[in-house]
């Protein structure tokens, strides 16, 4: 599952249960938590062979994928698959990526795209790849500075230069991204120290009917049968240092990487994930679910609703527009359909009352001696003012956000045009002729910078596309958020236009400078303060983002003391349960997860198997809907049953569930077995937990796995790009005549 990373899931942050089977995202470097737990079920592995500072170990081989140089979280995971630094993840990670290098003529996500040496691999800058290189309970250099009477504020004037400190004292001369994050809501603070390697580039990626195989309509569902993988390769200065794109760089030499398993997998068989799970609520309380219910996932389901139906109409129109969406579109439609799903399981899996009774248990585990009524005694009572505050507060800032500032591109485009203005305001203020030029000068620089970089914003942008995105969302903001919340040029425009936002949106449209990429540029060969003060979409985005500052300072301010209650509340119930061994919710840091092979019962009467087939893809196939269409090859591959060492018994299987505890961040996290080797990439959930980050529902919650033997018959069968299979470590344990069991110690290499 990928990582949602927007405006708001940045501004709102958004825990208790018996912990459960194999509910968990556990800390790496507390592996012997659950050491024996997973010996039992399979795991053959030492802990030194698994989490090591000192030697080589499995952790070296997984990597954070983000699009920062010095990241703090990851958007998804991708792990490490040879010798030379070639990395798997999910197709629906590399994405944008492979959307980024097509075009109509060479449309890569529609047809694929493979390598078949290095030197074709696509760079994709900007693109980082982090390892974890150590990390460190930190908690004793922090938490005795701090105390429950101070305000946030003052915790933070307090954490801010120790967290610094302590960065600098490890990241040894800039070598390593060092980051602390607090855990169990601060009661407690890790220090990941990340190498971070930033020349990553794209290898191989199947077809979209391949990778994104059943589309949205069989995403976050079961049974499904998408290869949802990609390939990337991490490239580092001759010396093997971290350096961003050179043609004089070289593939990583790693100091680990996975083994892969042909064996395939059978149900109740050991499964392990590593990987960046993004968040997790587990410890929520029942307001706080209420909250969300009925004030947060209510006017995000309304508003992206809408603007995928808009963007679904031109798209399925032309394909052109289709290519230029299909990312943006995707990320969309995949929280869109997370947050329903949420709101669905929240609902059938009754979680809000389960965790009423949970927190009336801690309300009474409190209420049973005076040190604990002194020390948690407001801690649910904080939680629930807060959200009762916040919960006035928070529709017209999601309405204001999603369907305001980030409504149309055009008002992102013209935001970007705020420097230009404030330089040309100078321009005009300042009367030395000398000081005057220079001044110019450099707006005209910015100009030509900011020229260059709308280049690329332009390219995946369709006008007649945003502008029926602006009348939609312009009627939503309009009738959804209050008055006061209003630019006034809003309201004075739709009196104008009597309320036609088609009419007002034609109008917006056709006088903005920033509407087409030739008026932009046009615009700005030659910026003029005037024209940018007039410019209706520069107008609006500028009201939009006032109006907006106004809406968060709002909610901020309702937040109170939302933070120190859910820290007394995680503190109160992990000393309520002394005997339970606690995991933190999910932080974006590498966790690990354990679990087996195993199918589910959805509903009354029905048994969903663990694994699917080629066949089953077969059985799906549509050549009328996109979502639903089988590639030729595919086919053939299939009609001849060319499976090579991936297939067994005639068989291609595709994909498999396991009952490891992952959410969005996991994507592309590699699935491992008992001997330590890759059988899979996780890339999702299924639709009767959705409301799995809220509360792990043991029989239901499942991960989907692609089956790794699927993609590597796809590289090589389909793709026929052997050099990369050539390149992997294989293992295929050898039957032995007078044993059943294929053995560990005869695994050899196929290749
Ligand atoms: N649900 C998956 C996740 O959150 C994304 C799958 C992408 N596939 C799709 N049809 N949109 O990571």
């Amino acid at each position: 599952m990928k990582k949602f990373s927007y405006f708001l899931a940045a501004v709102l942050f958004f825990s208790g249960f018996q912990l459960k089977a194999h509910e968990g995202m556990w800390i790496p470097m507390l592996l012997r938590q659950n050491f024996a737990a997973m010996q039992r079920m399979g795991l053959k592995l030492t802990p030194e062979q698994i989490y090591s500072v000192n030697h080589s170990s499995l952790k070296d081989a997984i990597a954070g994928l983000s699009n920062s140089p010095n990241p703090q979280g990851f958007f998804c995971t991708s792990e490490i698959v040879s010798d030379q630094g070639l990395l798997f993840t999910n197709h629906h990670c590399g994405f944008e990526s492979v959307q980024k290098h097509s075009s109509v003529k060479h449309d890569y996500l529609k047809d694929g795209f493979w390598a078949m040496s290095k030197k074709e691999e696509l760079p994709d800058k900007g693109l980082t790849a982090s390892i974890l290189v150590r990390m460190a309970d930190v908690t004793d250099s922090i938490v005795p500075f701090l105390s429950d009477t101070m305000t946030s504020q003052q915790r933070s004037a307090i954490v801010r230069p120790i967290i610094s400190r302590l960065k600098k004292a490890n990241a040894d001369s800039g070598k390593y991204n060092v980051v602390i994050k607090p855990y169990f809501e601060g009661n407690k603070y890790y220090m990941l120290v990340y190498i971070v390697y930033r020349d990553v580039r794209l290898v191989g990626a199947p077809p979209s009917s391949i990778g994104k195989f059943g589309g949205d309509t069989d995403n976050w569902m079961w049974p499904r049968q998408t290869g949802d993988f990609t390939i990337f390769r991490i490239y580092t200065a001759p010396d093997g240092s971290p350096a961003t794109y050179s043609i004089k760089n070289i593939p990583l030499k790693p100091k680990y990487h996975l083994p892969i398993s042909l064996d395939g997998v059978k149900e109740g068989d050991f499964a392990m994930v590593w990987g960046f799970p993004g968040s997790t609520n587990r410890y929520m309380t029942a307001p706080e679910l209420e909250f969300r219910m009925q004030h947060y996932f209510p006017p995000l389901i309304e508003a992206f609703g809408k603007k995928l139906e808009v963007w679904k109409k031109h798209m399925s129109a032309n394909p052109a527009v289709q290519l230029k969406y299909a990312s943006n579109y995707a990320m969309i439609a995949n929280s869109w359909k997370y947050f329903i799903g949420q709101m669905r399981g929240v609902k059938k899996q009754h979680v809000i009352a389960k965790k009423k009774a949970f927190d009336e248990q801690f309300a009474k585990w409190v209420s049973e001696n005076p040190e604990r009524q002194a020390k948690y005694g407001t801690a649910l009572k904080d939680m629930t003012d807060a959200f009762a505050s916040e919960s006035k507060t928070i529709e017209p800032l999601i309405y204001a956000s999603i369907t305001g500032m980030q409504g149309a591109e055009l008002l992102s485009f013209a935001q970007k045009f705020g420097s230009i203005e404030g330089i040309l305001k100078q321009v005009k203020e300042t009367k030395d002729k000398a000081q005057k030029a220079k001044k110019m000068e450099r707006a005209k620089k910015m100009a030509a910078t900011l020229a260059e970089k709308l280049q690329k914003a332009y390219k995946d942008y369709d006008m007649p596309t945003d502008r029926d995105v602006f009348a939609a969302m312009t009627k939503m903001f309009f009738e959804k958020v209050p008055e006061n919340l209003h630019p006034e040029y809003l309201d004075k425009m739709m009196k104008k236009y009597k309320n036609n936002f088609g009419a007002f949106a034609n109008y917006v449209f056709e006088k903005s400078h920033f509407s087409t990429e030739a008026k932009a540029k046009a615009f700005l060969a030659n910026p003029t303060l005037k024209e940018i003060e007039k410019d209706p979409a520069y107008i609006l985005s500028q009201a939009y983002m006032a109006k907006l500052m106004d809406a968060s300072s709002g909610y901020r301010a309702a937040a109170g003391n939302l933070a120190k209650g859910k820290r007394l509340f995680m503190e109160g119930i992990m000393k309520m349960q002394p005997d339970k061994v606690f995991y933190p919710d999910a932080n974006s840091t590498l966790r690990y997860s354990y679990g087996k092979v195993e199918g589910y019962y959805p509903r009354d009467a029905i048994h969903d198997l663990y694994q699917t087939h080629l066949y089953g893809v077969m059985q799906k196939e549509d050549s009328t809907n996109p979502e639903f269409i089988v590639p030729k090859k595919l086919k053939e591959l299939y009609e001849t049953k060319d499976y090579g060492p991936y297939g067994e018994n005639g068989q291609q299987d595709v994909d498999f569930l396991t009952t490891n505890d992952i959410t969005g961040g996991n994507s592309g996290s590699p699935v491992i077995n008992g001997k330590g080797e890759l059988i899979g990439l996780a890339f999702d959930g299924n639709w009767e937990a959705m409301s799995g980050d809220i509360a792990y529902i043991p029989k239901l919650q499942r991960t989907i796995v692609v089956d790794i033997r699927y993609v590597l018959f796809i590289i090589d069968k389909y793709a026929g790009d052997t050099r990369l299979i050539d390149e992997m470590t294989i293992h295929k344990a050898v039957p032995q005549p007078d044993r059943v069991e294929a053995t560990t110690a005869g695994a050899a290499a196929t290749k």
